[in-house]
């Protein structure tokens, strides 16, 4: 019965779902050696579905066997030893990505611990409950026991030491040494909780999951893998070189992506990556013995809460592939054209022709990091700095290949007047806000200083006092007759990464870290943005959202994962000590506290009302700033150069948009406004 159905498995049946292949054509047959799973495990009838070999030039897609279902259809083929693609239908699907039944190889290289792929299973055998919070590590190394197991020996409290990280007590002379060996416990108990919160998927580590609290009843998605989330787990796994969770992560987020998802029968565009995955275990259909198999389901921000679309997913996936490809050395790895076309349906989406007159990237509110209504619908800089990130790091990973010259093209334009928009208008400081704050409105003309007729009555009370003397920062959000002039360290920081902002503004902004210590750092690195939205300004902007009160959750409270940020920006711009400050403040409680997701008041003082202990990129954040900063160097799979052609057309082009230059009455001949 099992066998006869193995062959089904590569026939099309495509009558109410167009099948499109992406590349090769579809085979109506499978080359023998696919017709028979790989592990010996049962496959199920197809419909609705089809299996693409790949044209010669592919490699593997898929070191383990995958299926995929719709519903109670579901088919599943061997990648293993085949070459092929993955078909895209065109209909709405809800798309499961599932292995066989087979029992699956145990990783050597990492221990499991809580996850769904931890528990074996046999063919045809059912499985066990699945073990909450299961782990390889013995309980009293094991760091989440804390509230159970006092024999856990909590790391030494650091010494008190003041922002410049002198002694406040004056112990001088083994004060160090102390600290160093705090630090490395706490790196070892770092690395055992990265280790238990990565998931399997048919015995692969796949990704790590967001938080791990095994005394959290209420784990909502954050028991899912998060892409933005994974991105500091995977860099740590990277500088490790521990390459294969990575190399997993990548292809299996990207064989979510080729799929069409939906939304009240509203499908996006192809080539939006989930928010995050959760890996299921379901009943084998059709299994009387009561197997089970695991699947993939992605949630594409169908299910997230307030149904938010997850932007900065594809544009993190690109980042994280070329970090992959500089660090593990396997340059080649990107070539692949499954991966290629990944980058490509990534790019088309995002350079798509839509209603916006601007270069920058227009979103809805809470398309990244902060996924819930905080006033940064439009053009965030969060989104802009990780869309040029992804642009210079997907054109030094595309191959030139026929039909990619427009592409190309179009992101070369797209990065230069990104690029120009960026540093000129959303540039703040000391001197620009004067001009802001004398700025004259209602000009009509190709000419006017004030391009986006901003009133200078929005300049905020808290700012005329707040902008330093020294150093400035890349404003939040613009609009036409808006400017956000809020703080937000993630946009800030990868503009430095990414070298959209240029020399002289990235030393400014770390300038103004420094300077405004005590709002950013105080107590906790790093604040999300700053300052709060209070009173009617927090309740008509987050909607009353009783989880962003001020200085809470997104709405200025600290959070521990944008360590790693603060750390590459820092090590870019040769100004380690900066975050090796900021480190060292987090070290002297994060662990105590048990690895919050975030903290609340204006100092950061209190563990955040709703944070999630054990949050994953919070341990991933700490030992990549950590790593980072014993290795400067590996900040480079990271960091993108500045690109000497757009420097010299930038100041071309800041010359040409100079106000006091004559300049005729014609329009320029640009398609974005600058
Ligand atoms: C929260 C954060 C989001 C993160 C998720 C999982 O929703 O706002 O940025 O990805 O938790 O940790």
């Amino acid at each position: 019965m099992r066998a006869s159905r193995q062959g089904e498995a590569w026939r099309v049946y495509g009558e109410k779902h167009r099948v499109v292949a992406t590349h090769g054509s579809p085979s109506p047959t499978p080359p023998a050696s696919a017709t028979r799973s790989q592990n010996g495990a049962s496959l199920r009838p197809l419909e609705r579905f089809v299996c693409i070999p790949l044209v010669p030039a592919a490699q593997p897609i898929n070191p383990v066997s995958f299926a995929f279902a719709s519903g109670s259809t579901q088919v599943r083929f061997d990648g293993s030893s085949e070459r092929m693609g993955i078909a895209q239908a065109a209909a709405p699907l809800r798309l499961h990505l599932g292995c066989s039944g087979a029992a699956p190889p145990r990783p050597t290289s990492l221990r499991v611990g809580v996850g769904f792929g931890s528990h074996a299973r046999r063919k045809g055998g059912r499985r066990r409950n699945p073990p909450r919070a299961a782990s390889s590590l013995h309980p009293s190394s094991n760091p989440r026991a804390h509230d159970h197991e006092p024999a856990l020996k909590p790391p030494a409290p650091a010494p008190a030491v003041d922002v410049a990280g002198r002694d406040l007590n004056g112990a001088a002379d083994h004060a160090p040494q102390q600290r160093r060996r705090a630090a490395s416990d706490l790196e070892e108990e770092a690395w055992a909780l990265l280790r238990e919160s990565v998931v399997s998927y048919c015995g692969s580590p796949v990704g790590t999951i967001a938080a791990c609290d095994p005394n959290d009843s209420s784990p909502l998605n954050y028991d899912q893998v998060f892409i933005r989330d994974f991105v500091p787990s995977g860099i740590a796994f990277l500088l490790k070189g521990e390459y294969d969770i990575v190399r997993n992560f990548i292809l299996h987020t990207l064989q979510l992506q080729s799929w069409e998802k939906t939304m009240d029968c509203h499908s996006p565009g192809q080539g939006l990556m989930p928010a995050s995955f959760k890996v299921r275990v379901v009943p084998l259909e059709g299994d009387e013995e009561g197997a089970t198999e695991e699947v993939l389901d992605p949630d594409f921000g169908e299910a997230a809460i307030g149904r938010v679309a997850p932007v900065d997913s594809g544009l993190w996936w690109i980042i994280l592939l070329r970090a992959y490809g500089k660090c593990s050395g396997d340059l080649s790895f990107h070539e692949r054209i499954d991966v290629q076309t990944g980058i490509k349906l990534i790019l088309k989406l995002c350079l798509a022709d839509g209603f916006d007159m601007f270069p920058t990237l227009l979103v809805t509110d809470g398309s990244c990091m902060m996924d819930r209504r905080m006033g940064i619908h439009g053009h965030p800089l969060e989104i802009q700095s990780l869309f040029y990130s992804a642009l210079l790091c997907a054109r030094e990973m595309l191959t030139p290949e026929d039909g990619s010259a427009d592409l190309i093209r179009a992101l070369n334009n797209r990065l230069m007047a990104l690029s120009f928009h960026i540093r000129e208008y959303y540039w703040l400081d000391k001197r620009k806000l004067n001009e802001i704050y004398r700025y004259k409105t209602e000009e009509y003309s190709y000419d006017a200083v004030n391009k986006f007729n901003i009133y200078p009555d929005q300049i905020p009370p808290w700012l005329v006092e707040w902008i330093p003397p020294e150093g400035g920062y890349l404003i939040g959000n613009l609009q036409p007759a808006h400017m956000d002039f809020r703080f937000f360290s993630l946009g800030n920081l990868w503009s430095i990464v990414s070298s959209l902002a240029t020399t002289r503004q990235s030393h400014a902004i770390l300038d103004l870290v420094e300077a405004k210590w005590s709002d950013l750092v105080a107590e906790m690195p790093l604040k999300i943005c700053y300052p709060a939205l209070e009173d009617q300004e927090w309740k008509y902007i987050t909607g009353s959202d009783p989880k962003n009160t001020p200085w809470s959750y997104h709405n200025a409270g600290s959070w521990p994962t944008l360590l790693w940020q603060l750390t590459v920006a820092c090590i870019k711009m040769n100004r380690p000590e900066i975050a090796a400050r900021a480190v060292e403040v987090a070290e002297r409680r994060i662990s105590t506290d048990k690895w919050p997701e975030y903290y609340d008041t204006k100092r950061g003082r209190f563990i955040g009302k709703q944070a999630r202990l054990f949050q994953t990129w919070s341990i991933a954040g700490f030992l990549v700033a950590k790593l980072l900063l014993e290795n400067p160097e590996k900040s480079r799979i990271l960091c993108n150069n500045e690109d000497e052609e757009f420097a010299n057309a930038f100041n071309l082009m800041a010359d040409s948009c100079n106000p006091n230059r004559k300049r005729g009455r014609k329009a320029p001949k640009k398609t974005y406004i600058v």
